[in-house]
């Protein structure tokens, strides 16, 4: 009886520099009447790292969720190193895309090491008969998964803590691991949905030199952020969401000099802004309204 126990400790070949490892283009989603993401194309080359921002509800997430098979698009088209993505979130880990989530999603009863080896089972394939046998096979495979969940959880800084309970790490810490388990599936891009969130400016800083390290170890990189410094520090370019388009992408020079990044952020519209339109006739209504309601008593004090 054969045991088909084959594990793939390798990471992916690292991609040649500037190759274009993901391309989105032209993705829609709509949810009903609403449109989350409009005809949005962003591309990410190996090697980089690229920003996502944009003010609250701008589809950030529902973009994400796009790149990584949750939802599939209503239009547009989502490549991974040239090979249309599949449209279930597991194959597309397997393809080479890992994430972490906005609501951090840890298996909070599970040890910090239990986490991060749930995140290999892409990259291990124990055979039925191995499983259920506990062949010396399976045992190696397992002691291999375990080694670079532990190498991973060194990396990332919590290897002291790999026997603890995931629920008992404070927030930062559980955002790392989150991390951790998205580089157990040995990924050639990893999505980083609001990593900073809740973290103090140490964990901040430092979460900075963790995404730096990953990009070094290359692993291009796509993250959504709403902490400015972070974003403009990291990133070699940056797309600027706004009510589901694209407004402006550039380096993080363009971006922060962009006079409509500013309006978008404070919600003030401008020219040709997606939705300014609509606003500027809600706005004309409601002066007219104004100016009517203003006449009545001004002829009061007239008489
Ligand atoms: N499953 C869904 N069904 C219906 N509407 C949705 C769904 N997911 C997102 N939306 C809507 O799509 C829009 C974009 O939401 P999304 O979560 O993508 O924004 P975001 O840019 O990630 O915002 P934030 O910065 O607050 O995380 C919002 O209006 C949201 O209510
Ligand atoms: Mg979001």
């Amino acid at each position: 009886m054969t045991t088909d126990t084959t594990t793939k400790d390798t990471a992916p070949a690292a991609p040649t520099p500037g190759q274009t490892v993901l391309d989105a283009r032209g993705v829609t989603m709509r949810f009903g009447g609403l449109t989350a993401v409009r005809n949005v194309d962003l591309t990410v080359n190996s090697g980089e790292i690229v920003g996502l921002i944009g003010p609250n509800g701008a589809g950030k997430t529902t973009f994400f969720n796009c790149l990584t098979g949750l939802y599939i698009p209503t239009e547009g088209e989502v490549r991974y190193k040239g090979t249309v993505l599949p449209a279930k979130s597991f194959k597309v880990t397997a393809a080479g895309i890992a994430r972490t989530f906005q609501n951090i999603r840890l298996f909070a009863n599970m040890t910090v090491l239990e986490n991060v080896l749930v995140g290999r089972h892409t990259r291990t394939k124990e055979g039925l008969w191995s499983a259920l046998l506990r062949g010396p096979g399976f045992h190696k495979a397992e002691a291999a998964s375990r080694e670079r969940a532990m190498e991973l959880l060194k990396f990332i800084g919590l290897d002291k803590k790999a026997e603890h309970l995931a629920r008992n790490l404070p927030y930062g810490e559980q955002r790392k691991l989150e991390i951790a388990r998205a580089l157990a599936s040995e990924p050639g891009l990893l999505l980083l949905d609001e990593p900073t969130a809740g973290m103090n400016p140490q964990e901040t800083r430092a979460t900075e030199e963790l995404v730096f390290a990953i990009r070094d170890m290359g692993i291009a990189v796509l993250v959504i952020e709403h902490d400015m410094r972070f974003i403009f520090n990291l990133c070699d370019r940056v797309a600027v969401l706004v009510q589901g388009e694209k407004l402006v992408e550039g380096s993080s020079e363009v971006v922060q000099g962009d006079e409509r990044v500013v309006a978008a952020y404070l919600g003030e519209p401008f020219e040709d802004a997606p939705g300014a339109k609509e606003v500027a006739e809600v706005e004309a209504a409601e002066a007219n309204a104004a100016t009517q309601t203003d006449a009545a008593p001004r002829k009061e004090n007239d008489r």
